[in-house]
């Protein structure tokens, strides 16, 4: 199971999770505490994570997280909302 390391506030969480999981669905069902999110549809930005580590195993942005976060994902920035993970990753949310 892949390996989710959230920073954030000072704090930092790792956890285990399902393969194919998407870290909103896991916050909202309280079976990934930490993540702040808002619409989980792509449209608030309220989820946007900083991907410190595992970019490599993500899916390339969609036209929402283009539309939304524009350079920013040059930066490393994406929406958590719209990110299946399948493999371990370290996560920043500010
Ligand atoms: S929760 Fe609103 S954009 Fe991700």
């Amino acid at each position: 199971m892949p390996k989710v390391t959230l920073h954030g506030n000072g704090q930092w969480r790792e956890q285990e999770v399902a393969e194919g999981s998407n870290l909103v669905v896991l916050a909202a069902t309280r079976r990934f505490a930490n993540l702040k999110y808002g619409c989980g549809m792509g449209k608030c930005t309220k989820c946007t994570v900083r991907v410190l580590a595992g970019a490599d195993g993500l899916p390339e942005p969609n036209w929402k997280e283009r539309k939304l976060l524009g350079d920013r994902l040059e930066l490393g920035y994406r929406l958590a909302c719209q990110l299946v993970i399948t493999r371990d990753i370290e996560l920043l949310q500010e």
